[in-house]
């Protein structure tokens, strides 16, 4: 079974509480989500690891350490993946960066993909799959199976609030996949929408309602 992290450290939460407040406009739900987002892979990262390099300071020479093993990549889901690219690449200016076009049918609620581009060397890298939400979890889990078709097995998801429903069917669909999150909020409502959640993520991001 893979493990759930949820993030509660104070700043996190700090911004995350202003994303969900219905006041908050786009310009600012957009810089908090690309804040939390570099803040969260900071910790997603913590296990990576590092060996020891020869370095030589203006003092002297010194063995210290450098990251080491499989590169990394980043798979946001589209749309509103899209708002934690800028936060994760400033962190890790060096990863590839895939995309996945899914979109939820407003009636069954199930994923529709339209787009996938994943980076030549995909099942070379750990991946990040990021979207800020993940409430029935028919994106995320669909998303990292397009991922593992092509190949790519080591593969972590970062979601910003996740429901318990989306937890259990990405658990039950992909037992090798970590999950990394900053809110894990009560319930799903009757439009598969997350309980509180901050409403429709992309349509904030974007301003698109
Ligand atoms: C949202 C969100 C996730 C998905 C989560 O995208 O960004 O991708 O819903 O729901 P699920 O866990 O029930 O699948 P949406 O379908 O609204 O598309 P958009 O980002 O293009 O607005
Ligand atoms: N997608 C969103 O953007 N918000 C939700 O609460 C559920 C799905």
């Amino acid at each position: 079974m893979s493990k759930v992290h949820v993030f509660d450290h104070p700043l996190i939460q700090h911004k995350l509480s202003i994303m969900r407040s219905k006041d908050t406009g786009t310009k600012e739900f957009r810089e908090l989500l690309e804040e939390i987002s570099m803040l969260m892979v900071y910790e997603v990262t913590r296990d990576l690891p590092t060996q020891d390099v020869e370095v030589e300071t203006p003092i002297c020479k010194c063995t210290t350490k450098m990251l080491a093993g499989k590169k990394l990549g980043i798979v946001p889901i589209l749309r509103a993946g899209l708002g934690m690219v800028e936060g994760v690449t400033r962190l890790i200016p060096a990863a590839r960066v895939g995309h996945i076009g899914l979109y939820r049918d407003p009636e069954t609620h199930e994923p529709v993909e339209y787009y996938c581009k994943l980076p030549a060397d995909s099942e070379n890298r750990e991946l990040l799959v990021l979207d800020p939400m993940l409430a029935t979890g028919g994106s995320a889990s669909d998303a990292i199976t397009m991922i593992k078709k092509r190949g790519c097995h080591h593969i972590r998801l970062v979601n910003l609030i996740a429901a318990p429903e989306g937890i259990a069917k990405v658990q039950k669909d992909h037992p090798d996949v970590d999950i990394y999150v900053a809110g894990l909020d009560e319930k799903l409502n009757e439009h598969a929408y997350i309980v509180p959640g901050l409403g429709d993520a992309g349509d904030r991001l974007f301003g698109t309602k």
